[in-house]
C-alpha cells in the first residue's frame, strides 16, 4: 500500500538570472512501513525534499499525496491538522518550545488535537530515550543531545503514520545514536510506520529498506 507519492516535485528559488533549483523534478513512491534513507552532499536538496513531503513548504511545481490526500488541495488549517495527525517531524534544529518542560513538549502535538495521551506508551518512549528522569526539566537545562532526544519523543508521541527525520542522530554520540535508531526502527516495525530519514551515516543507511541519493536536486 502506497502511503506517500511525490510527483515531479520542483522547488526553485530566485529569479531567472539567478535561479536556484533546490529540487528539480523528483518522483518518489513510498510504501506503508518502509524505511527510506536519503543521502546526498550538503546543499543537494535533502531538507527541501523532506519539507515538501511534510507540507512545511510549497513546491514550485508538482504534487505530494499522502494517504490519498493531495496536500495542495488542503486549506492552511486543514493542512496543519493533517500534518499533526499523520506526520512526525524530527528537525535538525529540534524546534522545541523553551518555556515548556520535557514532558509538556512531548505531549504537545497530542494535546493540540485533544487526543488521549497513552501514558504507558509515552513512558516507554521516555525510558528508551533515557529522558524519564528529565521530564520536568526545561529545554534550556538540557544538552544538545538531550534536546534531540526530546524532539524524537515528540515526533513519536502521536504514533504518526509517517516519520520524517532530518539527520536525527547528527548531534548524538554513537551509543545514544544506536539507541535512537533502535527505537525508530522498533516503532517503524511495531506500528508499521513509514520512516524517511536523511542521514550521512552509512551504518544507518545500511539498515534502511531503500537508500535514495540526491544530487543537485535530482534523485540519482
Ligand atoms: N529559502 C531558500 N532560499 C534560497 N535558496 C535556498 C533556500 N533554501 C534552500 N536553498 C538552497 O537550495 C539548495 C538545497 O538546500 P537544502 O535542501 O537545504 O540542502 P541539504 O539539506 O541537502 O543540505 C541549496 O543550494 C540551498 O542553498
Ligand atoms: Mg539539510
Amino acid at each position: 500500500m502506497v502511503v506517500l507519492e511525490a510527483m515531479h516535485l520542483k522547488k526553485h528559488y530566485g529569479t531567472a538570472s539567478n535561479l536556484i533549483k533546490a529540487l528539480d523534478g523528483v518522483n518518489l513512491t513510498v510504501k506503508r512501513g518502509e524505511f527510506v534513507a536519503i543521502e546526498g552532499t550538503s546543499g543537494s536538496g535533502k531538507s527541501t525534499l523532506l519539507n515538501l513531503i511534510g507540507g512545511l513548504d510549497v513546491p514550485t511545481e508538482g504534487a505530494v499525496v499522502i494517504n490519498g490526500c493531495e496536500l495542495s488541495k488542503l486549506s492552511d488549517d486543514h493542512l496543519t491538522v493533517f500534518r499533526r495527525t499523520n506526520i512526525g517531524f524530527i528537525f535538525q534544529d529540534y524546534n522545541l518550545i523553551p518555556t515548556l518542560n520535557v514532558y509538556e513538549n512531548v505531549i504537545l502535538p497530542v494535546e493540540l488535537d485533544h487526543g488521549k495521551i497513552d501514558e504507558d506508551y509515552l513512558i516507554s518512549i521516555l525510558e528508551m530515550l533515557d529522558l524519564h528522569v528529565k521530564q520536568t526539566k526545561l529545554i534550556n537545562q538540557l544538552s544538545g543531545g538531550q534536546q534531540q532526544r526530546v524532539a524524537i519523543a515528540r515526533a513519536l508521541a502521536t504514533k504518526p503514520a509517517i516519520i520524517l527525520a532530518d539527520e536525527p542522530t547528527g548531534n548524538l554520540d554513537s551509543k545514544t545514536s544506536s539507541t535512537v535508531l533502535e527505537l525508530l526502527r522498533l516503532s517503524n516495525q511495531r506500528y508499521k510506520q513509514t520512516l524517511i530519514m536523511i542521514t550521512h551515516n552509512p551504518d544507518i543507511a545500511k539498515l534502511a529498506d531503500r537508500i535514495i541519493r540526491i544530487e543537485d536536486g535530482k534523485i540519482v
